[in-house]
């Protein structure tokens, strides 16, 4: 099955090396995508202008226009052809103080441009100490998709905060173990399928968290992961080539 494998660069790397990198991305049958810094957006719409790599921004501003100084626009980013933009990724979420609300608007604006959304949801460690993983999950998801109509454009991406290697302390990060994957996306799948019957059945979820050469083969393998959204393995095309070929 062809999955979607979406890099999401943070803020690192430069347009120099971004450009590099767009040049050494190998062929595959697979989506892919790259998140990239705003101010690398116009030189990629330009490198991948005859690429089958997809541009995506990494966030969105929640208004349409007008004086909100430091925002982008959906309407800017549909014009850098982004086909994809992040929403609600735990970093924003965290060090930004985004609420599901905003995330809502966000992808009100994303889709009335015409860009796909790639909500990102996840629960922290203490979260699921607690047990409450499906709970915080569903929450998002209502919440960031209440009064959305085409739900079938939105992306899902399931990204347990402690499973993101930059959450993580020491060496070694880890990814969610593959039952407590296949477990979760089932559930999100369920409850998108619940909130509308002809179209939650047809929405993609990735998965995102610690995602590497030495585990994309069998995560991605999964039948209830449609593809993945990699940070830090995405920062050297080496490995985004390993994890593109891995499947
Ligand atoms: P890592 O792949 O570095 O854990 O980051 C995941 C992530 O936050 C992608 O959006």
């Amino acid at each position: 099955m062809r999955k979607i494998i979406i890099a999401n660069w943070k803020m690192n790397l430069s347009i120099t090396k971004s450009l590099e990198f767009v040049k050494k991305v190998k062929k595959t049958k697979h989506m892919v995508g790259i998140a990239a810094p705003y101010t690398f957006l116009c030189e990629m719409k330009k490198a991948l202008a005859h690429k089958k790599i997809q541009l995506a921004a990494q966030d969105v501003a929640r208004f349409a226009e007008g004086a909100y100084t430091g925002e982008v626009s959906a309407k800017m980013l549909k014009k850098l052809n982004c086909t994809y933009c992040l929403v609600g990724h735990s970093e924003r979420r965290v060090y930004f103080a985004e609420t599901d609300e905003n995330v809502n608007e966000k992808i009100k604006q994303l889709l009335a441009q015409g860009i796909k959304p790639v909500l990102c949801i996840g629960e922290k460690a203490s979260e699921r100490n607690k047990k409450l993983t499906k709970k915080v999950l569903n929450k998002q998801l209502k919440k960031a998709l209440q009064g959305v109509k085409n739900i079938d454009k939105v992306i899902i991406a399931y990204e347990p905060i402690w499973a993101i290697s930059t959450f993580q302390k020491g060496k070694q990060k880890k990814s969610a173990s593959l039952d407590d994957i296949m477990e979760v996306h089932k559930y999100i799948k369920n409850v998108l399928e619940k909130m509308s019957k002809s179209k939650g059945s047809k929405i993609k979820v990735l998965y995102g968290g610690s995602v590497k050469p030495s585990n994309s083969q069998e995560i991605l393998s999964l039948k209830e992961v449609d593809g993945a959204l990699v940070g830090g393995a995405s920062l050297k095309v080496s490995s985004f080539n390993a994890i593109l070929q891995s499947i």
